[in-house]
């Protein structure tokens, strides 16, 4: 199962993504990928791992590796298919592939395409695949993502959320991505605005999933550099995506 986390930027997609794998690991034993698909690649800060290379970084090195003619002989595919698994990052419950950034412009839809066989393959070995995605709407322009099962759409209390939520939504169509189910979710939202959300989510043809409240807790064990694994279970955020999870069959 394929779970997208899309959104605009600072809705809090990461934050969303690590809850949603602190309820998997704690209430299941699945076997779970979390890929952080935002260039910036902030899940590792978040869940305090140590993560030593993205495959942005490889796949630079492999790019030079062809313009410089020094993988002239080698067999490439599997070349790059090694160095993407190194940077492959294990936990005893979960395993995390961090994109990263890759330089350079023009066409490089060799790479690419290999890149995306190489993912799939990866992808194959689990039961659940979390996508942290980039902020707004660049991906789907781009058609680097691929086909999901869930793509949840995190959105804040402002109009810009809801407004890219609605451009994702008719984005996956136009670019012709299959999307098994969208939902919406709202965070940082206070109680008593969920049905005000859900009516506007009605407008633009999106279902809502569920809230979640702004969490105290959430923000200081970012600032003291926790993981968001640790938070306490009954922290609210926690709890509340916790209830999305069971009301969306995943836990
Ligand atoms: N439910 C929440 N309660 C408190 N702070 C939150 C909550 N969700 C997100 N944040 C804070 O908002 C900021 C943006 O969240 P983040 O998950 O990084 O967003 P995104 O990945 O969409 O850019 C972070 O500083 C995060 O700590
Ligand atoms: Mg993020």
């Amino acid at each position: 199962m394929i779970i997208s986390v899309s959104g605009k930027g600072g809705t809090g997609k990461t934050t969303v993504t690590s809850l949603i794998l602190k309820a998997l690991v704690e209430n299941t034993d699945k076997a779970i990928l979390l890929i952080d698909a935002d260039p910036s690649t902030n899940v590792p800060l978040v869940l305090g791992l140590n993560l030593e290379k993205t495959v942005g970084e490889v796949v630079n090195k492999f790019r030079k590796g062809l313009e410089d003619g020094s993988l002239a002989y080698v067999a490439k595919d599997s070349l790059l298919e090694g160095w993407i698994y190194e940077t492959l990052k294990e936990t005893t419950r979960f395993d995390v592939l961090a994109m990263g950034r890759t330089e350079g412009e023009g066409c490089y839809c060799y790479v690419n395409s290999v890149l995306a066989s190489i993912i799939d393959k990866i992808e194959k070995n689990y039961d659940i695949v979390l996508l942290d995605m980039e902020a707004g709407l660049e991906h789907l322009s781009r058609r680097t993502d691929h086909d999901v099962d869930l793509l949840l759409v995190i959105t804040d209390t402002s109009k810009t959320g809801l407004e890219t939520a609605r451009r994702i939504k008719e984005l996956t169509k136009e670019v012709h991505i299959k999307v098994g189910k969208i939902l919406l979710i709202g965070n940082k939202f206070p109680p008593e605005v969920e049905d005000m959300l859900k009516r506007e989510a009605e407008k633009i043809g999106l279902k809502v999933a569920g809230i979640v409240p702004v969490d105290e807790n959430v923000m200081t064990y970012l600032m003291e550099g926790k993981s968001l694994l640790d938070l306490p279970s009954d922290s609210p955020a926690f709890v509340s995506v916790k209830e999305i999870c069971k009301r969306i069959g995943l836990i």
